[in-house]
């Protein structure tokens, strides 16, 4: 396995608030909004008395009710996941999804992911940042068995979803075919979400319309990943899977946690992505957490900052701010998990993703000069995949560009980062940067392990519990109430979902 042997970092210089002797408008500005050297070295202590407890709290068996719910199953799982491949190979969790996920490579040209929330956005942040910007529309060839990939089950959208069969129903219409073959995995650790549910119900129709309801291709087209009891699973059971051929997101793992259960790997595997050298970079990142000094230790380091930022200076408002597109979707994953961990209570930062310099267009007044309720993070990758492309030379010139005829994208990019940071610094904007060596299976891995961790112990700082989300459970027996006081559809002017199965 080639592996980088750079780290991830985390640099918040420019957040401290330099000393200053004399009054000046900008120092004023800078005590009022950046950290000041005796809060940090108090956050720093609190931050690492906080570690021993996130630590401790991996062996509880029974916790106590104020612990309660607990599930810090992600923390130690990815070291667990790799040492039990050693040992066990084929016979282990990992050496199962390789398994299912060569099998799907072979049977099928198009994977559709149908889950929510946590169980969905884990795999879309893994294909956005690490498979090809336009990976489905590049030809069978050049993918190499890596299917073309979809994600739905994540809302009602009527017309979204039925877009999608026309789609499969225009361009697939030979099973024998390889690229017209599709598939889906279904991902629900409680079983009982509805978006993903009734998403299921339809596209199992579709699918049981395409391959034919008794085919043998039917059932291996579909693969569920769901918890160790709830409606999925009953349902897969009961359509003749067993338990070997449904994979599981355990019980101490929460739904914003699981990425690097089935949930995330079994996708990544099945886009060609490198499962081992993810969950080896989010174990080194838990080694870090664990055993790493605080001026080493990119997650107490981001967990004491951003906790100072929005408990004691008030900025409310959390910013990832992603210098390259690839990153936008570990944004919105990052929404969720600080959203459903921390916004309780009437507390807990607003996150909010923004992609640069395209945003600057777009949001970049409001964070300039608007409400000074921001923190920023940037997230910034420091190589390429590509050669650097070049301005180059114009014969007429007449958009002035050849004076940066020797400048490539990546300049363009830096002074672009360089120019709006001046900018914020100049006016006690508080920024501070996730920096990434390049964006890799194991360095994706890191920063995803790096964030679950952060929110956990910036959780433990705020005096929150970092898992469950009683709001949304609200959300949802409402629903379900709204929805039995539904009238019926009138048959026969609409589209059976569950016609056929
Ligand atoms: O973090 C969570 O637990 C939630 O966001 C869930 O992931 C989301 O609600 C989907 O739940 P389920 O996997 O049970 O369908």
């Amino acid at each position: 396995m080639q592996l980088p042997d750079e780290n991830i970092e985390y640099n918040f210089q420019r957040l401290l608030a330099p000393p200053s002797e004399a009054w000046t408008p900008l120092a004023e500005l800078q005590s009022q909004h950046l950290v000041s050297a005796d809060r940090l070295e108090q956050a720093k202590k609190l931050a690492t008395d906080i570690r021993g407890q996130v630590g401790a709290e991996r062996e509880l068996l029974n916790p106590p009710a104020k612990l309660r719910p607990l599930q810090a199953g992600f923390i130690n799982l990815p070291q667990y996941l790799l040492d039990q491949f050693k040992r066990k190979q084929d016979a282990s969790e990992v050496g199962k999804i390789l398994r299912i996920s060569h099998r799907m490579r072979e049977d099928v040209d198009r994977v559709i992911v149908l889950g929510t929330g946590g169980s969905y956005l884990g795999a879309k942040a893994l294909f956005d940042a690490l498979c090809h910007t336009h990976h489905n529309e590049m030809p069978a060839k050049l993918r190499m068995q890596k299917p073309r990939f979809y994600f739905h089950g994540n809302d009602f959208d009527n017309d979204v979803l039925q877009d999608l069969f026309e789609l499969l129903e225009e361009t697939c219409v030979e099973p024998e075919i390889f690229e017209e073959r599709w598939g889906a995995v279904v991902v629900s650790k409680s079983g009982g979400t509805l978006e993903t549910a009734a998403a299921y119900r339809a596209v199992k129709t579709e699918a049981a319309k395409f391959y034919g309801p008794k085919s043998a291709m039917l059932k291996n087209a579909i693969v569920p990943v769901t918890g160790p009891k709830g409606k999925l699973r009953d349902l897969c059971r009961a359509e003749g899977y067993t338990d070997d051929e449904i994979l599981n997101i355990p019980d101490e793992v929460g739904g914003r946690y699981s990425v690097f259960t089935a949930a995330g790997l079994l996708p990544a595997a099945v886009m060609g992505l490198d499962i081992r050298a993810m969950l080896l970079g989010a174990a080194t990142m838990t080694r870090r957490f664990l055993e790493e000094p605080f001026d080493r230790n990119p997650v107490l380091q981001f967990a004491a900052i951003n906790y100072l930022m929005t408990e004691e200076l008030k900025k409310t408002t959390r910013v990832m701010a992603v210098w390259s597109r690839k990153l936008e979707a570990v944004g919105w994953w990052y929404d969720q998990l600080l959203s459903e961990s921390l916004g309780k209570h009437g507390r807990g930062a607003t996150p909010l993703t923004v992609v640069q310099p395209r945003d600057l267009h777009s949001r970049g007044q409001q964070h300039q000069e608007g409400t000074r309720d921001k923190l920023i993070n940037n997230l910034l990758v420091k190589s390429v995949r590509h050669p650097a492309l070049m301005v180059g030379m114009s014969d007429r010139n007449e958009d002035d560009l050849n004076q940066f005829s020797r400048k490539g994208f990546p300049d363009l990019l830096d002074a672009s980062f360089k120019g709006v940071t001046e900018a914020y610094a100049d006016v006690a904007r508080p920024t501070a940067d996730i920096i990434l060596p390049a964006i890799t299976e194991h360095t994706i891995g890191q920063l995803l392990q790096m964030l679950m961790l952060a929110t956990v112990v910036e959780g433990r700082l705020m005096g929150e519990n970092p898992y469950g989300q009683p709001g949304v459970e609200v959300y949802k027996s409402n629903m379900a109430r709204q929805l039995k006081a539904t009238p019926n559809l009138p048959k026969g002017e609409v589209r059976d979902a569950a016609k056929g199965v």
